[in-house]
């Protein structure tokens, strides 16, 4: 009926049940009553306007290592470049469904643009709500050719003008394991090829029954999420195992540890698992970019980190070996473990 069009095309059919396959196990859907921890704890909200402030950097270290993940206001990012890539977003998912089929997993051509619905479709025990466009990035060039049109230049744009973000998160963080310098070679470790995801999240006839994205932990060093002002992203409190709300703030970004950044900080700083509730009133979207590793890079707890005599915790891997292994299971959880010496 709505081939095609995602789960965006099933939430406009307006149906009454959640079809079968979207039905998640018991375990794995959302109970606000007993899964979500009360407003007591919160992610830190740090302010970067002064970015060279010892305050600042200490707060970004604990953040990362209490809680891996953290909000950031005054980050330097336009507000509207922020506001131009969820417009792009809403437009690209508003396009006809011949469109957004030609970037589907059977028909785009080139592995780098992929269009789908759910995370591996194969492996899941039930289905996610949620659509997405993954764009990876290889260059300017490329992109203008394979993007699609309606939000190339704005995910572009979003990318580029978050990239002295990260750069400079990272050299806080890296000076907090006593890595003074990055260098080619480490910029390159840490920050040498991204993603950019624009995400879907139609409303939902039955949001209990189901999930928008089950938990997992990303791959990537760092991740900076942009979400609109819909809300629905949780965070594990590693000491309650209880759900703690992300709420979005208006011109923040979300920042959380991957990976492969908790496998080279030797577990210092944490890549914690997270999830997204699917809603029964509201569509959302959100635009995380994942910046990684290079695919031939081989990660491992960095030489500083473990120099002093401490205990490597994490076997050294291949990046594209890690994400490889991490793409075969559904999302239900971490990858690290599986790497632990
Ligand atoms: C994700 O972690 O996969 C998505 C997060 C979000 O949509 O907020
Ligand atoms: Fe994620």
């Amino acid at each position: 009926v709505n081939k095609g069009h995602g789960v965006k095309g099933l939430s406009e059919l307006g149906l009454e049940t959640l079809p079968h396959q979207y039905i998640q196990p018991p375990q794995e859907r959302f109970d606000h009553t007993t899964n979500e921890e009360p407003n007591i704890h919160c992610i830190p909200v740090i302010d970067m306007s002064n970015w060279d402030d010892p305050d600042v950097a200490k707060a970004v270290c604990d953040a990362a290592c209490k809680w891996g993940f953290f909000q950031i206001v005054n980050h330097g990012v336009p507000i509207r470049v922020l506001e131009d890539v969820k417009d792009a977003t809403h437009k690209f998912y508003a396009l006809p469904a011949e469109e957004k089929q030609k970037y589907s997993k059977e028909r785009s051509v080139s592995n780098n643009v992929r269009c789908g619905t759910s995370f591996t479709p194969e492996a899941e025990k039930a289905l996610e709500w949620k659509d997405y466009l993954s764009l990876f990035f290889v260059s300017d060039d490329e992109a203008a050719s394979l993007w699609p049109h309606v939000c190339r230049n704005e995910a572009l744009e979003y990318m580029k003008c978050s990239e002295s973000v990260v750069k400079k998160l990272l050299e806080i963080l890296m000076k907090g394991l006593n890595v003074k310098e990055i260098d080619e070679t480490k910029e390159a470790i840490l920050m040498g090829s991204k993603r950019i995801n624009l995400n879907y999240y139609p409303k939902c006839p039955t949001p209990e029954l189901t999930i928008g994205v089950g938990r997992h932990s990303d791959v990537s060093t760092l991740t900076v999420l942009l979400q609109d002002d819909i809300g629905g992203l949780y965070v594990r409190n590693t000491e309650t195992m209880k759900w703690v709300h992300v709420p979005p703030i208006s011109g923040s970004l979300v920042i959380n540890v991957g990976d492969a950044l908790q496998i080279m900080s030797n577990g210092k700083y944490k890549s914690i698992e997270h999830r997204v509730i699917a809603s029964g009133n509201n569509n959302r979207i959100s635009v995380p970019i994942f910046v990684n590793p290079r695919p031939s890079d081989v990660i491992g707890p960095l030489p500083q980190v473990v120099g002093s005599g401490e205990k490597p915790l994490y076997k050294h891997v291949l990046y594209s070996d890690y994400v490889k292994h991490f793409f075969r299971k559904a999302h239900d959880g971490k990858a690290t473990i599986d790497f632990a010496k």
